[in-house]
């Protein structure tokens, strides 16, 4: 409860910035779920004089997407905006209450970038220094070192990143590699000397403020400890090394004043772009940025993933600490963990996890999901699993079977028997007061993100409320309604009122997670919007409720389940690399055009061996499917299906060789599992055409 003397609060909640060169996926929507729960849970709490502003924006600045948007013969600006289109459906869809949605392209993130740079250089923190990069002479452009490969200088494994060995897991510098290439041209890349600009992160004062800040015990035990990691400890030596803050031209980018050519690197505008949103939003209320972040009642949170700790705990903190007024330090960074799916870590590529635009398009319902990473988000940085099984027990036994249940067995009674009446004495009974009294430990568990534990607690109570029903048995009494005296007809109408006292509570409790069911549930018991502080405002006695109407579908493991990971999968397949699957029925008619360039990196994320097809059989039921068992020189063969029944006879095949995809995910279907996939040719005419290679191949050879 704020006292007379706490200011109003001014709270401003951001989570991660997204890159606006693809879709959302389903990490994203578990981060913006985590933190609208938090949100919605504050928001409940807020009285008039608060103001709570939750605020996102797109990432739009750097050397991919400007190269994704030159790739698709897009500017980089109309690649950004293209994606910020998509962006609305899938918020809306899964009710995430951003209250505004900006872009790091925008002249508030320009301005703001600029005037944080000056800062620091005005405090002496900004300084230049030659450094010498690789160069791509046919791109024309310093190559960040995600774009360079070449041979590792410690074990000679080809083809790997310029920072690390796939093969031994040494780290090098790009400059180490042997026989270094362009993954954007080829070219063998060049040496280049450029002036950037350093933020002095090395600096003691930066150094002091950063242990201060992170070693106050503000931030998750495990965050705090890996900082301590990074900061090294107290009697030792300074650890922080000088943040390179700028890339040359060409880059997307912000350019950095009075450096002609020099752009700001993405993430030193990336968190800026989180005020650029904010003061996109105060703008519509006519404040001023810098009025908001000079208030005495501000906090400020950010929700972010475990990848991006280290930007988020020393650049940014130090970033605005330096920079001074009006800049408001972070109060907390709240880290998640990622998303697995059934126990693997998601991957388009290996065709697992879900895509939350397929979920909402086929008509799943938001708040399954909402509640079941509610039951099991926890203050902690540890990954969630989704797993399809779970998550229909949860929503079906848990979720409907002991929550929406309650509403649904006792409305029958109290419209058949008193009319959608209350009772009269109902509230003070020890069933609701029960219920009441764990209110605050529920806020509490919300407060600390404990998300799990509240969802834990509000079932335990569930499960007491539908006790507590089966042992009233109200059927007895209402099988003899006529007969009955008034005392016993008082104490059935409180039975009923009783539990529908305890479901406006438990509705009130799980509002954060179910913004959409606790509004129907409100206009079902004919009350106005439940919030935290008003949580001892009973049903009144005597208050007529709305008749029920259904409040939520169970999840139907068929329809709703087998169709989205079936669909997934297609999808996957439909976006899979170039090569054609004929495991996919229906060959291609070749296009006349070619598909868009692909990178050479791009090309070896396929890998291609030589197949040695070791069996060949026709699948019974299916009128184009050939079972094949491939050796590609491991130690199992593989079983593969192909759709070439229809251009040759399993005999036709065994002792051939053919080209393969092996690293396609592995893929479900009505015969068995495919393992990988054939290479054959087709066009507008019939006819299959099987890859094969020239005589002498062996078996597992790599196709490039
Ligand atoms: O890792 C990412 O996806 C970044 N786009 C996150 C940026 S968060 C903030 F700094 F903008
Ligand atoms: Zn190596």
């Amino acid at each position: 409860m704020p006292s007379a003397t706490t200011p109003p609060r001014r709270i401003f909640i951001s989570t991660a910035l997204p890159y606006a060169n693809g879709p959302f996926h389903i990490g994203h929507v578990m981060e913006y779920i985590q933190a609208d729960i938090w949100v919605r849970h504050v928001r409940l709490q807020l009285t008039d004089a608060d103001r709570l502003y939750f605020v996102c924006a797109d990432d739009t600045h750097g050397a991919p997407i400007m190269l994704k948007a030159e790739a698709e013969g897009l500017t980089p600006q109309e690649l950004v905006a293209r994606i910020a289109a998509t962006r609305p459906k899938c918020l809306n869809g899964f009710l995430i209450s951003f209250d505004h949605w900006h872009s790091t392209d925008s002249p508030e993130n320009t301005e703001l970038s600029q005037d944080i740079y000056r800062k620091l250089k005005a405090r002496g923190l900004i300084y230049p220094k030659t450094i010498e990069q690789f160069y791509d002479p046919v791109k024309g452009m310093f190559l960040p070192d995600r774009y360079i490969k070449g041979e590792c200088p410690k074990c000679g494994a080809k083809d790997q990143y310029g920072d690390a060995c796939e093969h031994c897991s040494t780290v090098y510098n790009a400059t180490e590699l042997l026989n270094p290439y362009s993954t954007l041209s080829g070219a063998t890349p060049v040496l280049k000397t450029s002036e950037h600009h350093f933020f002095k992160l090395s600096d003691p004062q930066c150094l002091a403020f950063l242990r201060e800040w992170t070693q106050q015990g503000r931030l998750q035990s495990e965050v705090s400890n890996k900082i301590r990691e990074w900061l090294g400890d107290e009697a030792g030596e300074n650890k922080l090394v000088d943040w390179d803050i700028s890339r040359d031209a060409p880059y997307f980018g912000i350019e950095i004043p009075d450096a002609p050519g020099k752009y700001f690197y993405v993430w030193l505008d990336a968190p800026i772009g989180y005020l650029a949103s904010l003061k996109a939003r105060l703008r519509q209320e006519g404040i001023a940025l810098d009025d908001f972040l000079r208030d005495p009642g501000i906090e400020q949170y950010h929700f972010i993933g475990k990848d991006i700790i280290y930007f988020h705990t020393l650049f940014w903190p130090a970033t605005l600490k330096f920079a001074g007024d009006p800049y408001h330090v972070p109060d907390n960074v709240f880290v998640h963990g990622f998303i697995t799916f059934s126990g693997e870590k998601m991957s388009k590529s290996r065709g697992t996890g879900i895509s939350p635009e397929l979920y909402l398009d086929l008509g799943l319902n938001p708040e399954w999901l909402r509640y079941y990473l509610a039951a099991k988000l926890n203050d902690r940085v540890e990954d969630l699993d989704f797993n399809p099984d779970d998550f229909i027990a949860r929503v079906n036994s848990d979720l409907i079977g002991k929550y929406v249940n309650i509403a649904s067995r006792t409305a029958t009674f109290i419209k058949k028997y008193f009319d959608n009446r209350l009772g009269q004495q109902f509230a003070a009974l020890p069933m609701a007061q029960e219920t009441l009294q764990q209110a605050d430990a529920i806020a509490a568990l919300y407060e600390k993100r404990q998300f799990s534990a509240a969802v834990r607690q509000i079932m335990e109570l569930a499960d007491k409320t539908n006790a507590y029903w089966d042992q009233q048995a109200p059927w007895t009494l209402a099988k003899r309604f006529d007969t009955l005296s008034d005392a016993e007809r008082a104490a059935l109408h409180d039975t009923c009122s009783v539990t529908l006292e305890v479901f406006r509570l438990l509705t009130l409790y799980l509002k954060p997670i179910l913004p959409k069911l606790s509004g129907d549930v409100e206009h079902f018991l004919n009350i106005a919007p439940l919030n935290w502080r008003e949580a001892t405002a009973t049903l009144p006695p005597g208050h007529t409720i709305n008749d029920y109407t259904h409040l939520m579908t169970r999840i139907d493991p068929k329809q709703h389940i087998d169709r989205l990971l079936e669909m997934q999968a297609q999808k996957n397949a439909a976006s899979a690399p170039a090569a054609k699957s004929v495991v996919a029925s229906t060959p291609s008619t070749p296009t006349t055009q070619a598909s868009p360039t692909i990178t050479i990196d791009d090309f070896m994320k396929v890998d291609l061996r030589v197949a040695k097809i070791v069996q060949a059989e026709a699948v019974e039921g299916s009128d184009k499917l050939l079972k094949l068992t491939l050796d590609i020189g491991e130690e199992k063969p593989r079983t593969v299906f192909a759709g070439i029944k229809s251009a040759y006879a399993p005999e036709q095949l065994i002792g051939r060789l053919t080209a393969t995809v092996v690293n396609l995910a592995p893929r479900k279907m009505k015969f068995g599992v495919s393992e990988g996939m054939v290479l054959a040719a087709s066009g507008e005419t019939p006819g299959i055409y099987l890859l094969q290679p020239d005589s002498g191949a062996q078996p597992g050879m790599k196709i490039k």
